[in-house]
């Protein structure tokens, strides 16, 4: 038995929540592998909408163990105030686990993401200033603080008298911040320790064991792979791997853990935060997909960039992330529009091309070669059955299909559990 891991395959926001949530109702695990608060995924079952950010999409299942895996960056804090949350909703959290390797955010990673986007001014990523990535940072610098430090309260105090200094000193030398003492920090993460320590395991033990006992596990990414640290639009990115490779790594198992990795794609694109967007649309039309679509941050409220769909970036994300089938998310968003258009090569400097280039410099002056593909009018939220999608809106998922070189296997239509129709048969 080996997991299926859902990826997102553009900027992130492609609508992974829903489909971990849709899909979570046959996993017995559903396992983060990667970012921290940075994301936000929204749940929508019955009249209620829940919000996650760091606990996973699994969560509104009793019989689903959720794990926040190793390559999470942890900000206790938040995970609190999430659980709280969800209680509030009556949300049943007790089967969440958390790996004893993952890293805590701790307070001045908050403060150093704040204070470093200021001053990198005009050059600044967007980031979503929750401290993400230098937790990322520290973490690859050794000075990170992790979720097992906790058990051991002398051994923790050390390792801060280790790091919470130097934090200090660059916060106040080079920001004017106060900084925190090691007295803070220690009472800070025992503050939390209260909470986090009944809940952590061996996570990535525990998810092999759950597949040699041929239970179905479900590997949640976050964020999408234009944002990944290696194959995206560097610097425009997060810190961490949103790709499928980032499971072995962010869970601890082999990557033969991985059976079918697939990609949710939403029918336009979005991204939020700076960098390179080709299809981007500064016009009405991209105002409307981003009305229509509702296309504000779950987790900052930043309106998104809107564009079309862009199949030379689909493919790319195809190869890096290894993704052999695709979810199509937000289809109904595209209703009304005519024509629809995609993205199937650039032309930079007079020259077509197809692969998505590495330089930011190529990439600024990449012009879309589009092809317009006539829209429908129908309402698509309340189609059940992919027979009763309109014939213009089924030959855009075939070309889709044919571009991308990968089947669709579910479009979604609407944020509810039922709002997704099964176009073929997923691979787990
Ligand atoms: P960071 O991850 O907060 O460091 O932000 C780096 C870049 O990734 C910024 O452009 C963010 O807007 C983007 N980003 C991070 N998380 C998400 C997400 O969940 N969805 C979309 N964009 C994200």
């Amino acid at each position: 038995m080996s997991g299926l891991a859902i990826v997102g395959a553009q900027w992130g926001d492609e609508g992974k929540g829903k489909i971990v949530d849709y899909l979570a109702a046959e996993a017995s695990v559903v396992v983060r592998y990667a970012g921290g608060n940075n994301a936000g995924h929204t749940v929508v079952v019955d009249d209620k909408t829940v919000r996650l950010h760091l606990v996973p999409s699994g969560i509104l299942y009793p019989n689903v163990t959720c794990v926040i895996g190793n390559g999470v960056v942890l900000d206790p804090e938040v995970l609190a105030d999430e659980l709280d949350r969800l209680a509030g909703q009556g949300v049943d959290t007790s089967r969440l686990r958390i790996s004893d390797r993952a890293h805590l955010l701790m307070p001045y990673h908050r403060d150093l993401d704040r204070l470093e986007e200021e001053a990198r001014g005009e050059h600044r990523l967007g980031t979503t200033g929750r401290g993400v990535g230098p937790a990322y940072v520290d973490k690859a610098a050794r000075d990170g603080i992790r979720t097992a430090d906790l058990a051991d309260p002398e051994g923790l105090r050390r390792r801060l008298e280790a790091v919470v200094p130097r934090k200090s000193a660059l916060l106040q030398k080079l920001y004017g911040h106060p900084g925190y003492t090691v007295d803070e920090m220690y009472d800070y993460c025992m503050r939390h320790a209260e909470r986090l320590l009944p809940l952590l395991v061996d996570a990535g033990r525990l998810v092999q064991e759950a597949l040699a006992e041929g239970r179905k596990v479900l590997f949640e990414g976050a964020q999408g792979i234009m944002l990944d640290v290696d194959h995206g639009t560097y610097p425009y990115v997060t810190a961490s791997w949103p790709t499928a490779g980032g499971i072995a790594p962010g869970v601890g198992v082999g990557p033969g853990c991985v059976g079918n990795v697939a990609g949710v794609v939403k029918a336009y694109t979005t991204r939020v935060g700076f960098g390179p967007f080709p299809t981007e649309l500064t016009d009405e039309v991209g105002d409307l997909i981003r009305e229509r679509g509702v296309e504000y941050g779950t987790t900052t409220g930043r309106p998104r960039r809107c564009g079309w769909l862009d199949l030379v970036q689909l493919r790319y994300a195809v190869r890096v992330s290894g993704i052999r089938q695709i979810v199509l998310t937000k289809l109904d968003v595209l209703s009304g529009l005519d024509p629809v258009r995609i993205a199937v090569g650039y032309e930079i400097d007079g020259r077509r091309v197809d692969t998505f280039p590495a330089s930011l410099a190529e990439l600024s002056r990449a012009r879309p070669i589009y092809e317009d593909y006539p829209g429908w009018t129908e309402d698509l939220s309340g189609v059940t059955e992919p027979d009763e999608l309109p014939a213009a809106a089924r030959a855009y998922i075939r070309r889709i299909e044919e571009l991308a070189g990968v089947p669709v296997v579910r479009v979604s239509v609407g944020p509810g559990r039922a709002q997704t129709l099964a176009t073929g048969p997923l691979l787990w």
